[in-house]
């Protein structure tokens, strides 16, 4: 199952308490993302300046890479509350209107897979984000009349995986627009370190580099590695990381060198075993590998898309010459291949 694998970007049920202590508490222990935290800086200081609330900010990019993170800093930084909920645990308008009507001046509302409100809620969403007003209809039929709630000017801050889902009034009425990436390695080694002496392992500067580069440019997963291979070193050595005690347990769970588990090196195969190379259009491939299309989408395909292995194409998805060389494939005549990839 996916949710299983050591290299899911995805939370597993199990982690919630344990992210708890290695999340970031402001800006200062934020590391990477340096264009997201000097936006946010510049935007935070000047709010703070004029004691008006922040803009509406809009986080997006794939799970993992520190959106419920920044949400937090956010509200830390401004010395507000959070009040945080999720675009599906919002059913009706009036869930929305009660949470609205409850916050302070000045908090932050925090709603998660913002993508998923439905058209009903986010019409109540509208005025209140651009004029901190709930319109109340009172009465039925003929004599039904609206009156306009004040709301107390708040903080929206919306995150998404998939911001191609978002209706488009409603990303335009976020002010400020933070897209996440990959981290790159130095900022993966700076994370591993972090949390290491957060958890009290001893690890050395080897054992790091080991375990960022397979960490796939996401936080989550870095962390996630390093427990398992800190039991590895508990286990098998004398309860320190270096890189002999890391690669080993990577071999135990069969994560590779550049990150990749069985599953993506299966996703990888099929496209160019069974369709040549590609191009194989999405469904197609879905079926081929008895996944869904959103779990191909969401979990598989980023990550290949960075390491530039994939390719989305106008008429499907190509293995390209890196795939074929990171799997030792012999890389066939370049006629099978698209030409405009290499
Ligand atoms: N910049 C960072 N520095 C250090 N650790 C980080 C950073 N960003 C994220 N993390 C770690 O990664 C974990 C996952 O981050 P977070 O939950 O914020 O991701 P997310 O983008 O909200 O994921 P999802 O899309 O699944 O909700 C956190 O518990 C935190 O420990
Ligand atoms: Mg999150």
């Amino acid at each position: 199952m996916v949710e299983e694998r050591v290299i899911s970007p995805n939370r597993h049920p199990d982690e919630a308490n344990a992210e708890q202590s290695l999340r970031p508490r402001n800006l200062a222990e934020y590391i990477g993302q340096e264009r997201i935290v000097d936006t946010l800086l510049v935007t935070l200081t000047a709010a703070k300046e004029r004691s008006e609330p922040l803009d509406h900010v809009l986080l997006h990019g794939p799970p993992g890479l520190g959106k419920t993170t920044l949400a937090n800093v956010i509200a830390a930084e401004m010395g507000v509350n959070i009040k945080v909920t999720s675009g599906p645990v919002i059913q009706r308008p009036g869930d929305l209107a009660a949470i609205l009507t409850n916050l302070r001046p000045g908090d932050v509302l925090f709603v998660d897979e913002v993508h998923r409100l439905s058209r009903a809620v986010e019409e109540v969403l509208y005025p209140a984000m651009e004029d901190y007003a709930l319109d109340v209809m009172i009465g039925k039929g003929p004599s039904a009349r609206s009156i306009r709630l004040q709301l107390p000017r708040f903080t929206m801050v919306g995150a998404t995986t998939r911001l191609a889902l978002m209706t488009s009034p409603l990303r335009a009425r976020f002010g400020v627009m933070c897209r996440l990436d990959f981290y790159d390695l130095d900022a993966m080694c700076a994370i591993v370190e972090r949390s290491a002496s957060i958890l009290g392992v001893p690890i050395s500067s080897d054992g790091v580099h080991e375990i960022a580069a397979r960490s796939r440019g996401t936080p989550r997963v870095a962390n996630r590695l390093l427990k398992r291979v800190r039991d590895v070193a508990q286990v098998r050595g004398d309860g320190t990381i270096d890189a002999a005690i890391a690669g080993e347990a990577m071999q135990l769970l069969q994560v590779d060198q550049l990150g990749l588990d069985d599953s993506d090196r299966r996703v990888l195969e099929t496209i160019i075993d069974k369709f040549d190379g590609g191009p194989v259009g999405l469904d197609t491939l879905a079926a081929a590998l008895s996944e869904d299309a959103d779990t191909i989408m969401d979990v598989y395909e980023p990550f290949l898309l960075q390491l530039g292995f994939l390719e989305r194409t106008p008429r499907g998805r190509t293995a390209t010459r890196r795939a074929y060389e990171h799997l030792h494939r012999g890389i066939p005549a370049p006629s099978n291949l698209q030409e405009n990839l290499f």
